[in-house]
């Protein structure tokens, strides 16, 4: 029995600032990864001072060459055609399209190139899931308001969304506002372009940028649905599964207080107001959320139409201090590789490691069944579609002399993940679509390496930004292609 819709979206996801490269052409200005280094060379410093490191010569930028994407993309989706993704999910980046602050008009030679991106993938019968905000804060937004702190920002982002809604509504139905919203909370510069270092209240400054943030998102969604009605705009978190790590009561309530940080924001956007536990967090933090006329208003007319998540791992949640001691690593917590860079949310210090899991070479628990536990989770809380719009392992890859990529570690990982979806949607769940991450090798968000790959397609390219950036497929690839051609259905790899 097939548990996949036969409308199910298949395909993958990438985003702008680690994929494009080409910093410096059609009039782009920098964004906050543009000024981040390579892992090992201070990254964990710069993104918590990036004012400072801007004014820093690092040498070597792994975001301003990406993959040169900018001059591969024709090649690339074709690949993904190859392997016949009906969806493909991108992201802009906002200041090749507003590349300073207070711009009218958008810069036409930066949305020239998604033009033809767009044009390109609709041609070979892919939607587009589009992010219009995947962790490419301008630079100037920094400088000028120090990021999302400020209202201002509210404005400069509605224009971004509304110069794309108008140009793109006959050709984009799907949309997000911001990439990972709760990263907020521990991606301060990444996911609000703020400078933490220049806080009096971090936390503070944390949910006032997220007041802003859900706002803006509330007021882009009702933009949108004026544009085109027909429009499908989510919401996007940094998917959480909290396991308690022993029975204990209080290791229950603490994972179930580590998750509502992260469903705090998709609990605005999908319900329309605020949770009442956020009562009880801002006054034990002593947050005090500037709210203006209107802003409560806007939260309730402009909820979203579904709610999407990345996943890649679960947490172990514990509270006794010993147990605490022995640390683990994951797209939750602190450690990652050389420990020199970022982290997606900002809880990391209660979680443990799972005995029951194996974990990637960057740390990263591998837990397939967490997916089945989380879609439900947000079904049942949201009852509204859900999207699953990353997913992946990444690796060290291995290159052999004859040109192939046996991936098949990242086979098992897929596969058992999409199992593992299939029988969440036989629970109930209504799924519409999975774009796994990234389908072609991309620079790691986290540390800016290239080591760190996730895709079908292997990119020649080292950390330090040699090779020729020749697209070679990997063993995965074709194993998509079948499951893809299959609806999901015949998982099988031989290994
Ligand atoms: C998500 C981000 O947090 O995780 C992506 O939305 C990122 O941008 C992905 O690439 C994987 O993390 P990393 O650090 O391994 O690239």
């Amino acid at each position: 029995m097939n548990n996949f819709p036969k409308d199910f979206l298949w395909g993958g996801a990438t985003a702008a600032d680690q994929y494009e490269g080409a910093y410096n052409q059609a009039n782009k200005s920098l964004s906050a990864s543009d000024i981040l280094p390579l892992a090992g060379n201070g990254r964990k410093w710069a993104l918590d001072h990036p004012l400072e490191a801007a004014k820093k010569d690092y040498g070597f930028y792994p975001a301003r060459q990406g993959i040169d994407g900018y001059n591969h993309w024709k090649e690339d989706l074709d690949l993904f055609a190859e392997m016949g993704f009906s969806v493909y999910r991108m992201s802009v980046s906002w200041p090749r399209v507003f590349p300073e602050l207070g711009m009218e008009e958008a810069n036409e030679e930066g949305l020239k190139y998604y033009d033809k991106v767009i044009s390109y993938a609709r041609e070979l019968g892919m939607e587009i899931i589009m992010t219009i905000d995947h962790f490419d804060t301008p630079l100037w937004a920094t400088k000028a308001f120090n990021g999302w702190i400020d209202r201002r920002m509210m404005d400069e982002f509605l224009k971004l969304s509304k110069t794309l809604f108008l140009r793109y509504k006959d050709q984009i139905k799907y949309w997000i506002t911001f990439n990972e919203i709760n990263a907020l909370l521990n991606y301060p510069l990444f996911a609000g372009g703020i400078d933490i270092s220049k806080c009096e209240n971090p936390l503070e400054a944390r949910y006032q940028a997220a007041h802003n943030q859900l706002v803006a998102s509330a007021k882009a969604v009702t933009l949108g649905h004026e544009i085109n009605p027909n429009f499908m705009i989510g919401s996007m978190i940094a998917g959480v599964v909290n396991y308690p790590n022993t029975p204990y009561p209080n290791d229950a309530l603490e994972a179930q207080e580590t998750t509502r940080k992260s469903y705090f924001f998709p609990d605005v956007q999908a319900r329309g107001y605020y949770p009442l536990y956020a009562k009880r967090l801002f006054e034990e933090n002593n947050i005090e959320i500037q709210i203006e006329d209107g802003d409560l208003e806007a939260l309730k007319k402009g909820t979203v139409d579904f709610v999407s998540f990345s996943y890649y791992s679960s947490s172990d949640v514990s509270t006794d201090s010993r147990i605490k001691a022995r640390k683990t690593a994951g797209n939750f917590s602190p450690a990652t590789s050389n420990n020199d860079g970022g982290t997606v949310t900002w809880d990391a210090e209660n979680t443990v490691n799972n005995p029951y899991l194996e974990s990637s070479s960057w740390g990263w628990a591998i837990d397939p069944v967490g997916l089945r536990y989380l879609m439900n989770d947000i079904y049942d809380r949201f009852q509204k579609p859900i999207m699953i719009v990353e997913n992946g392992l990444g690796e060290h890859d291995v290159l052999t002399e004859d040109g192939h990529v046996h991936d098949n570690y990242r086979i098992r990982y897929m596969s058992e993940h999409i199992e593992q979806m299939g029988l969440a949607i036989r629970d109930g769940v209504e799924c519409l679509g999975y774009t796994m991450w990234g389908p072609i090798d991309i620079i790691a968000n986290s540390t800016g390496e290239m080591s760190k790959r996730y895709g079908f397609i292997y990119v020649d390219r080292d950390n330090d930004g040699n090779g020729t950036n020749n697209r070679i497929r990997k063993d995965s690839f074709e194993w998509y292609k079948q499951v893809i051609s299959s609806n999901g259905e015949d998982l099988y790899f031989d290994i």
